[in-house]
């Protein structure tokens, strides 16, 4: 039996991921003032002792303004650095390779948290001490009905938010992150300026294509001019915003292909999240975007969404469709999810996956399974 991809390792730089799966960055809305707690180290932590190659911590805003949530983690500042580097730590002593994604949401911060509604942040928040904040937006358009209006960004407050992102990634370094990926989807700050629909500029920033990729571009250049060399950037985009009037696939392969010569390495493609119309969904929903990415641009690309389990995921390898397999919420309810995955594609589960200490019990219960019946 031929290896399966989805085990295969995947070098990008100076960095061998020791398989072809991805943990997708999850939001958990639990951080104090931006810094990451115990919480984030055993949900994230859980993951590398399931045997993924790449743990992402979650959308991490770059400022304060940039938090979805005031539960949100930030690096901002250098206590927030230090609680990350621990993450950092221990995902890497675990054999994952360790990724955070910088954020800023835009329009869609100064929310509250999922579980308390995730609408606009009131005086009732103020009481207890959860002020809401003002937004920021390339345009004064609300994302829906129930958020605050932004104010239409300055140049000057565009440029302030760059040095933000560009302050962030050297901490991202500093703190011990082998990857960092740019959040430039589901309708926050970046993915606003890329796409028509909440791009109404008719500045340098805005108008025909270009205009509207330059501060994404911007970013993108100005992190990679302080993130190493030899470290992978990840850039994530919703690849089409699923409404008639917005951002095409046509544009997502310019965009890819333009941040490609300014040193992304990987293009995570997902969709949607600048409207709340909710997309049609399916195993697999957003591979074909990945698939397109990847034979226009020549670069890699890494599929996200409703991978359920390895069959899919390899089967997405197999056709070149992409280089990376993503998985957020079938790794929450599965955080073996590799270790099963070898299971299911090679008939044995390989138990090297995991770290030693996992990885020993695991074996001693495979040797107690043998024997079990008296055989
Ligand atoms: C609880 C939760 C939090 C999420 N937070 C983020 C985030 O911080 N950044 C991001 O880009 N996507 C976020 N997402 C989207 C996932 O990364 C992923 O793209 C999406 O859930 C589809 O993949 P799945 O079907 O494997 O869950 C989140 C999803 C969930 C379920």
């Amino acid at each position: 039996m031929t290896s399966p991809l989805l085990l295969s390792p995947f070098t990008l730089r100076d960095l061998t991921l020791k398989n072809r799966l991805v943990i997708s960055p999850m939001c958990q809305y639990s951080a104090i003032d931006g810094v990451v707690t115990d919480w984030h180290l055993v949900h994230l932590g859980r993951f590398a002792l399931g045997g993924a190659a790449l743990v992402i911590v979650e959308a991490t805003g770059v400022e304060a303004r940039g938090r979805i949530s005031p539960g949100d983690v930030g690096l901002w500042n250098d206590d927030q650095a230090r609680a990350l580097a621990r993450i950092a730590d221990f995902l890497k002593a675990s054999g994952a390779a360790a990724g955070i994604q910088l954020a800023h949401a835009g329009r869609k911060a100064s929310t509250r948290r999922p579980w308390d509604g995730g609408t606009e942040l009131t005086g009732e928040d103020l009481a207890r001490g959860e002020a809401p904040w003002e937004t920021l937006a390339p345009s004064a358009l609300p994302f829906a009905d129930n958020y605050p209006t932004p104010k239409a960004m300055t140049v000057a407050d565009i440029a302030e938010v760059i040095l933000a992102f560009r302050d962030a990634a050297r901490r991202a370094d500093a703190a011990g992150f082998d990857v960092v990926e740019i959040h430039a989807a589901h309708g926050y700050l970046l993915h606003e300026f890329l796409s028509p629909l909440s791009n109404h500029r008719t500045d340098q920033y805005g108008g025909d294509r270009a205009g509207r990729m330059r501060f994404p571009l911007e970013v993108v250049k100005t992190v990679r001019a302080v993130w190493p060399a030899g470290k992978p950037l990840f850039l994530r985009v919703s690849s089409v915003d699923h409404v008639a009037g917005g951002l095409t696939i046509d544009d997502t392969v310019a965009f890819g292909r333009e941040a490609g010569a300014l040193g992304v390495d990987v293009v995570d493609c997902s969709s949607g999240g600048n409207t709340p119309t909710p997309p049609k969904l399916f195993p697999g929903y957003q591979a074909p975007y990945a698939e397109a990415v990847r034979r226009e641009t020549g670069m890699a690309t890494m599929a996200v969404g409703l991978i359920l389990d390895a069959a899919l995921a390899e089967s997405i390898l197999a056709e070149g469709k992409a280089d990376l397999i993503a998985i957020a919420r079938p790794a929450l309810e599965d955080p073996n999810f590799a270790i099963h995955a070898s299971a299911a594609l090679t008939g044995s589960a390989d138990y090297a996956l995991a770290p030693l200490p996992a990885k020993s019990g695991l074996d001693r219960l495979a040797q107690s399974l043998r024997h079990v019946g008296g055989a």
